[in-house]
């Protein structure tokens, strides 16, 4: 195991005081006090919460003093103690000080408490270090390690999709291109198209808007994979649910079909909300306290509910009969929008829904094709405060029927031959969904635009940083 000459102030914050002598580094929240007594809080980043330092101003010097501003980086040794006042139950006592790096009162950005998260935005440089951008990293990180280790111990291969690709997994055509070539003068063809042959790859490119097309091609070889990585869908979209990148997670799976698809959807999704309840508890607390105080409650509601289930045919009839007043006019056919699924979930239902059965011409070609020849094994899952947070299918493996299904939305049969070549080859039924890593995180902190629970968000006109 590694030493180091310091210790987290999370860790400190859990140990015994007995005047032991400790080292901690991290960045001033604040500093109050007066002539006799100053008291700093530090804060590095392992815990919402900062460890309050008290340092004595006549045993240090008074340029050091003034220098330990809202912002600046320290090392403070000190002897663990104790907390006199309330509010923290230890507090070091400062033996020796040092600057790391001053933060001019003048310049620095985050002095007041309470900045807008408009505000935050344009500082996202800066933003980690507020006490809800560090609670909404943390928590991202905690719930990707528990994606792998739900996988994980499922016996799911975490299989590597290629972000640069030459095909369209979702069929909307919402790309960004990838080119080396010169936009201001492009090689042309002879009828003066753009020659894409003498780009890079040979061929047009665009980055991936999902792993799904190789997943499967994993699943038809290791039975369960999933992916874990960014996607990237150039839709104008300004909501505070979409991003221009974003990360998915993928699990493809042979054998499985659209129950025990809806199933692992299910499980997996209230595993991570257990975890979060259980392992990020301090955070959870914070966004409780100063955002939404129905987070908790609502995370406890979905870990312990049973998700409704039921056809997109049923759905629609609901809320065509309900007295509510559509900004979008919803009838058979018309693509559910976030209003809709948020009423199913927080009005009618008041709990996570799965609608399945869609009709098969609003949703992507490779969903199974149900008998009725009207509607595709897809299904949704639809959570409170976010509406769609997964969406999945049961694909169509027989050959003649995805062909078919190609052909009716224009999607050349030759640009897909690898894809095509599962179910030429020991083609078999078999599933998957998509779960949107920051959609997740949105439910998880209560926090209510999606620009605030990435590090860098990246939405039209924006890619600063
Ligand atoms: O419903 P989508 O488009 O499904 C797919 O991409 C499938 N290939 C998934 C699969 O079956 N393997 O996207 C899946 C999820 C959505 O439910 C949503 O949570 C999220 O990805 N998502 C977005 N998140 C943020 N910004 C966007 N622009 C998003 N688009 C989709
Ligand atoms: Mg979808």
């Amino acid at each position: 195991m590694i030493q180091l000459s310091h210790s987290k102030v999370k860790i400190l914050l859990a140990t015994p005081p007995a005047g032991q002598e400790v080292t901690v580094k991290g960045w001033v929240r604040t500093k109050r006090g007066n002539k006799q007594v100053a008291f700093i809080a530090l804060n590095d980043g392992s815990i919402v919460h900062s460890i309050q330092v008290v340092a004595i101003p006549e045993n240090f010097s008074e340029e050091l003093m003034k220098s330990i501003t809202t912002g600046a980086c320290l090392k403070v040794t000190g002897k663990l103690v104790e907390s006199q006042g309330s509010g923290q139950p230890v507090e070091i006592q400062a033996t020796e000080i040092e600057l790391y790096g001053i933060a001019d009162p003048n310049t620095y950005p985050l002095q007041k408490k309470g900045h807008s998260m408009e505000f935050l935005r344009d500082i996202a440089h800066l933003r980690p270090r507020t006490n809800t951008f560090g609670a909404v990293l943390r928590v991202r990180h905690a719930m990707a390690y528990a994606i792998h280790k739900y996988f994980n111990d499922l016996g799911f291969c975490y299989l590597h999709t290629p972000i640069i690709t030459g095909s369209d997994a979702e069929g909307a055509g919402e790309m960004f291109r990838v080119t080396t070539l010169d936009i201001k003068n492009p090689p042309r063809t002879e009828e003066g198209k753009i020659d894409y042959n003498l780009d890079f790859f040979g061929r047009e490119t665009n980055l991936t808007v999902s792993g799904q097309l190789e997943g499967e091609l994993g699943a038809m070889a290791l039975s369960d994979i999933y992916t874990f990585g960014p996607t990237f869908r150039a839709e104008n979209s300004n909501t505070p649910r979409h991003l221009a990148e974003f990360w998915m997670i993928e699990p493809e799976m042979a054998f499985y079909e659209i129950k025990e698809n809806m199933d692992l959807a299910e499980d997996f999704v209230k595993f991570l909300v257990r975890y979060a309840l259980e392992n990020c508890a301090d955070d959870l607390n914070f966004f409780n306290q100063m955002y939404d105080n129905e987070l908790v409650d609502r995370l406890k509601m979905v870990a312990e509910t049973e998700f409704v289930r039921m056809s997109y045919t049923d759905a629609v009839e609901i809320l065509v009969n309900s007295a509510q007043k559509w900004e979008f006019p919803v009838s058979w056919g018309s693509d559910l929008q976030a209003e809709h699924e948020r009423y199913l979930v927080e009005k009618h239902f008041k709990k996570p829904v799965i609608l399945t059965n869609y009709p098969k011409k609003i949703k992507a070609f490779y969903m199974f094709q149900n008998e009725d020849g009207l509607t595709v094994r897809g299904m949704d899952v639809l959570f409170p405060k976010i509406g769609e947070i997964i969406g999945g299918s049961q694909r169509e493996h027989r050959l003649e029927k995805l062909t078919e299904r190609m052909h009716e939305q224009n999607i050349e049969e030759k640009d897909m031959w690898w894809y095509l070549d599962t179910r030429r080859f020991g083609t078999a039924p078999h599933s998957g969904f998509g779960l949107g890593f920051e959609r997740l995180i949105l439910f998880i902190t209560g926090m209510s635009n999606i620009r605030d629970v990435i590090p860098f968000p990246r939405t039209p006109r924006n890619a600063e940083f």
